[in-house]
């Protein structure tokens, strides 16, 4: 019963350092679209090594590096084609060698995004298992179709971007032959986790880039890997990205015995690495499963991206998200933003509702109110407060930094998230979250391409994005980018104090850390602080002793 044993009989002296992950601030860098350093409109590695500076500065502890691996880029990245090397787009392995090095150096850790459920279509194992090689066919999941001729999918699930998740493939005499499941797109087939060689295969792969100094490892998808046996129907409704209703092609249980064995593998170097993963389990209990001590080490806990601006349900979500891991010993694991939903300060520039959402009902509500981007903007800063003074480590994504609003109105013909053609453009998709960050000027592409770079951006820029540039935040004391400089400072304080709620007025919440109290307004009339000194607010008027709505702020109460 290994899983049941503390951390502590686990590896035997953990030592504090060993620990970072527990309360670290983690900056998740999409490559393409954070910087480009020779000019071709994509984002690559020289763009990142050049502003590695500018991330320990804002004061994070980890990066997150979205996939960097060669891919067509059918799902931007997260179909590999080879898990040892760069996309030659981004750059070249000593290249990466490097970065990694110049990180570390730059007091940042590394944790690589390892996309284990599935491989590129073009990954040679597929091409192999495509042209009839049945060892090569036994690492993906291939079945014989239903009807007749065999001409329905074997049973009915659905892709996460529409349509069923099963396509037929035509034997060597061109006959039409069996079907392969892909969960995602028709370009990223399912792995087969029954094969040996597959576990193996991913081992390794840890393996190598642990062995040149990485961090850890973001899993992609991490509770896709174990199907149930026979793959029977699911009978139920499409399911989206944010449905977690029990479906037999998630959350087996068989998955734990695979993060097991990476486990023993990321205790066995020094120091440890660590693994956060990305798990929709269908309840708290079922997420927690993960975070045994013998297994991962972190599981973003997703709530906040769903959780509208209020008081009561943001506490509610915190509160049930700090429950589902105190049992398991695991640190909370908080996220506003990522490359998967719509940016913050979007979701809060519109009327709040009182219910939980998801990305296609936040979407189909672009078209019918106005987004007030100030208010978004102001809660954005406020939600930031809140998250980064609970307990736990907290993932930021990129630009949140600068306040970026999601990009609504991204011409059709230059979407490129798969998602959107293929629902049938009935989703808009997520390239509004995956804009280029401006960093310097007044008009595109902000310095994100080096002067005298003639190919546009991969995805268009605003044109009003000149204010939230990186330089121009730099200097502006009141400026998002300097909340987050100085909140990532004073949080440093706070860490080791034990945290507790306090009670507040209704629409308000707050809570304790040690001396620190944070306060949260998301009601319409401001309400009185503690008395006691402002460490840090959400806004830049000086309001003494009183906290406007949709604000909030850091009080030292001795
Ligand atoms: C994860 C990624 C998402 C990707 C999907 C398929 O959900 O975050 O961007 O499309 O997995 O790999
Ligand atoms: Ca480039």
């Amino acid at each position: 019963m290994a899983q049941q044993l503390p951390t502590t009989q686990v590896r035997p002296h953990p030592t504090s350092e060993d620990l970072w992950w527990r309360t670290a601030v983690v900056y998740q860098v999409y490559v393409r679209s954070f910087a480009d350093g020779n000019g071709d409109g994509i984002g690559d590695l020289a763009g990142l090594r050049a502003r590695l500076a500018y991330l320990a500065d804002l004061g994070v502890d980890a990066l997150w590096i979205n996939p960097w691996y060669p891919s067509p880029q059918v799902d931007a990245g997260y179909d590999v084609t080879d898990y040892r090397d760069i996309e030659p787009a981004y750059g070249t392995l000593t290249e990466a060698e490097t970065l990694i090095q110049e990180a570390h150096a730059a007091g940042l850790r590394v944790i690589l995004d390892i996309v284990p459920n599935h491989t590129s279509s073009e990954h040679e194992w597929f091409r192999a298992a495509l042209a009839g090689d049945a060892r090569a066919r036994s690492r993906y999941i291939f079945r014989a179709g239903r009807g007749d001729s065999g001409d329905l999918p074997p049973n009915d699930w659905r892709s996460q971007f529409g349509g069923p998740a099963w396509t037929r493939v035509s034997d060597a005499d061109g006959a039409p032959g069996a079907w392969y499941l892909h969960l995602f797109a028709p370009d990223q087939p399912d792995l087969n986790w029954e094969n040996d060689e597959v576990r193996e295969e991913f081992e390794d792969i840890l393996r190598f880039w642990f062995d040149r100094g990485v961090d850890g490892f973001r899993i992609d998808v991490a509770h896709g890997l174990s199907k149930t046996p026979g793959l029977p129907d699911a009978g139920v409704r499409e399911r989206t990205a944010l449905d977690t209703a029990p479906h037999p092609a998630w959350d087996h249980d068989d998955v734990h015995e695979i993060y097991r064995a990476w486990r023993k593998i990321a205790d066995s170097y020094e120091p440890p690495r660590v693994f956060v993963a990305e798990s929709w389990a269908p309840s708290s209990d079922r997420l927690a499963l993960y975070l045994r001590p013998d297994e991962l080490h972190m599981a973003f806990q997703f709530d906040f991206l769903q959780a509208p601006f209020h008081a009561e349900h943001m506490r509610a979500v915190a509160d049930e998200a700090m429950a589902a891991v105190t049992g398991v010993e695991a640190p909370s694991t908080w996220v506003l933003s990522n490359h998967d939903v719509a940016r913050h300060v979007t979701r809060y520039a519109r009327s709040q509702p009182e219910h939980i959402v998801d990305r296609v009902w936040e979407q189909q509500r672009w078209a019918l109110e106005g987004a007030d981007l100030e208010l978004g903007l102001r809660r954005a800063r406020a939600a930031l407060m809140l998250v980064l003074a609970l307990p736990g480590s907290a993932y930021l994504y990129q630009g949140e930094e600068l306040g970026l609003p999601e990009v609504e109105d991204i011409p059709a013909v230059l979407r490129q998230d798969p998602l959107f053609e293929q629902s049938g453009r009935t989703i808009l998709g997520r390239d509004g979250c995956r804009v280029p960050l401006p960093w310097s000027g007044s008009s595109p592409p902000y310095g994100f391409s080096p002067g005298g770079t003639i190919a546009e951006p991969w995805l268009p820029q605003p044109t009003n994005w000149g204010p939230l540039a990186a330089s121009a935040q730099s200097k502006d004391p009141a400026s998002t980018l300097n909340l987050y400089r100085q909140c990532l400072r004073v949080r440093r304080h706070l860490l080791e104090s034990p945290f507790s709620w306090v009670d507040s007025p209704q629409g308000t919440l707050a809570l304790r850390r040690g001396g620190v109290e944070c306060w949260l307004n998301t009601s319409d009339a401001p309400v009185n602080l503690p008395a006691g000194q402002v460490l840090v607010r959400s806004t830049s008027a000086d309001d003494h002793n009183l906290l406007r709505p949709n604000s909030a702020a850091w009080v030292f109460t001795p």
